[in-house]
């Protein structure tokens, strides 16, 4: 049966940029590594991003790519046993994901609505947090915009890989750099700049707990979208003769200066302005519209950046769907749009309660999961922290012990030799230890 490709090796790397760089960046790096104390936090992000990260999104582009097959169809083919449970783990943690994600993604949709018919433009600082988190409260509201946005995926992975995926990261990916760019280089003229810039290198390291080590770890996989199959996804709509170590690097080095950026533009505005760190979940949504209000052209720029906040967190949405929908096009023979309206239509009625857990079902606001937590924070704690670093373990134990070497050094025989044993190495004895030994430690096991 005829497979689609990308059209393009930018392309590859674009959508997968696209899929990486999303809410993770802009939404939640900010307010987790603000409520982690900053720096240290950010530190112990960047080693694990060098450490797992790197060498995971090196084994799955391998996969995806040595196979041109969904995760699950990926494994069987490298090896013959049970490792496809790591594609349905995979497939289930996708599903898990693009639920609450959607709610999220939502928001971003309202913000858009809110700044193009200019409903900031009277309100105080404290308005507009508090605008927040009465929309917080509205589970209709939410419930609204989550469906919509759920749409736009639905829409896009209809188009398939080249019309829909790789076309939007391509247009959607330059203009969102530029954009944030030019966002922070005017958060910079903020008086908070200075104090910022401590909060932001000057490591603390009396903040770090065993949670957030785990954090850290977590908002990696997160940010780069491993552990769950989406890379190995878009690499298997590679051509067999590109280089994997190169992309790899190119993706990961974007990803992680886009969150630095991100901050950036981001905390000049909460230590110019006080905001409470008690609504850290709010920190994009509140901030932005406060500096839309004070620099040049604020009208103007604040829908269009929102706009762009929505275009991020769609082609990250979309790479989720991918995973699930490549699945049911390749072992199940669906077509693609049935098994993207099928699933897609499952996914939103799985975000529905997260749309609805801070106000909208009293009865499910009052239940608390792990740890206080409600059923959205719950989700996203349960599949970030816990089901994407498992992925990963097991996807670096599989390609650091388990595939044939033959098939491995073939894939990356053009590539480079030193890095590549490298790499190689970290997977085989670094990488799963070490994301063991901090699940482990954030249980208080060890
Ligand atoms: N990386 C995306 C972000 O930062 C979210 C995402 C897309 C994702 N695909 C994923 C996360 C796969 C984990 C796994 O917003």
């Amino acid at each position: 049966m005829y497979r689609e490709n990308w059209k393009s090796k930018l392309g590859f790397i674009l959508a997968a940029s696209g899929s990486a760089v999303g809410l993770g960046n802009l939404w939640k790096f900010p307010y987790e590594s603000y409520s982690n104390g900053g720096s240290a936090f950010i530190l112990l992000y960047l080693i694990a991003v060098a450490v797992t990260g790197l060498p995971i999104m090196m084994a799955e582009i391998f996969i995806g790519k040595s196979t041109n097959r969904n995760p699950i169809g990926a494994f069987k083919a490298l090896h013959p046993s049970a490792w496809h449970f790591i594609g349905w783990l995979g497939i289930l943690s996708g599903f898990i994901i693009l639920s609450y994600y959607s709610v999220v993604g939502g928001w971003t949709l309202r913000y858009f609505f809110q700044t193009l018919t200019g409903a900031y433009l009277s309100m105080s600082d404290q308005g507009i947090s508090g605008d927040f988190v009465s929309f917080l409260r509205n589970g209709q509201s939410q419930l609204f915009f989550h469906s919509f946005f759920m749409l736009g995926t639905i829409a896009i992975v209809i188009f398939g890989v080249r019309k829909g995926i790789e076309l939007s990261g391509k247009i959607f990916m330059p203009i969102l750099v530029i954009l944030l760019l030019a966002m922070v280089f005017f958060s910079m003229q903020t008086p908070g700049f200075g104090k910022s810039m401590e909060f932001l290198f000057q490591p603390d390291f009396s903040k770090i707990t065993a949670q957030s080590i785990i954090d850290a770890m977590g908002q990696s996989f997160f940010s780069l979208s491993l552990g769950m199959g989406a890379i190995i996804t878009y690499g298997s709509y590679m051509q067999k003769n590109e280089p994997v170590i190169k992309d790899a690097i190119t993706i990961v080095f974007f990803d992680t200066s886009i969150a630095i950026l991100a901050c950036l533009m981001i905390f000049p505005i909460l230590f110019s302005y006080k905001i409470q760190p008690a609504e850290s979940i709010g920190i994009l949504f509140t901030t932005l519209p406060m500096i839309f209000l004070k620099m040049p052209a604020g009208i103007v720029i604040g829908p269009i950046f929102f706009l762009l906040v929505i275009f991020a967190a769609i082609t990250s949405a979309v790479s989720l769907l991918e995973v699930v929908v490549a699945y049911f096009i390749d072992e199940k023979k669906w077509p693609r749009k049935k098994a993207t309206l099928f699933l897609g239509i499952a996914i939103w009625m799985l975000g529905i309660p997260s749309a609805l857990s801070n106000g909208g079902w009293n009865w499910l606001t009052k239940i608390q999961f792990i740890g206080n937590r409600n059923f959205f924070d719950t989700l996203d704690y349960i599949a970030t922290n816990w089901m994407l670093p498992v992925g990963g373990i097991f996807i670096a134990i599989f390609t650091g012990w388990i595939v044939s070497v033959e098939i491995r050094d073939d894939s990356f025989a053009r590539d480079h030799k030193m890095a590549y044993q490298f790499m190689i190495f970290l997977l085989k004895y670094i990488t799963p230890g070490l994301v063991l030994l901090i699940l482990l430690h954030g249980t208080g096991v060890i």
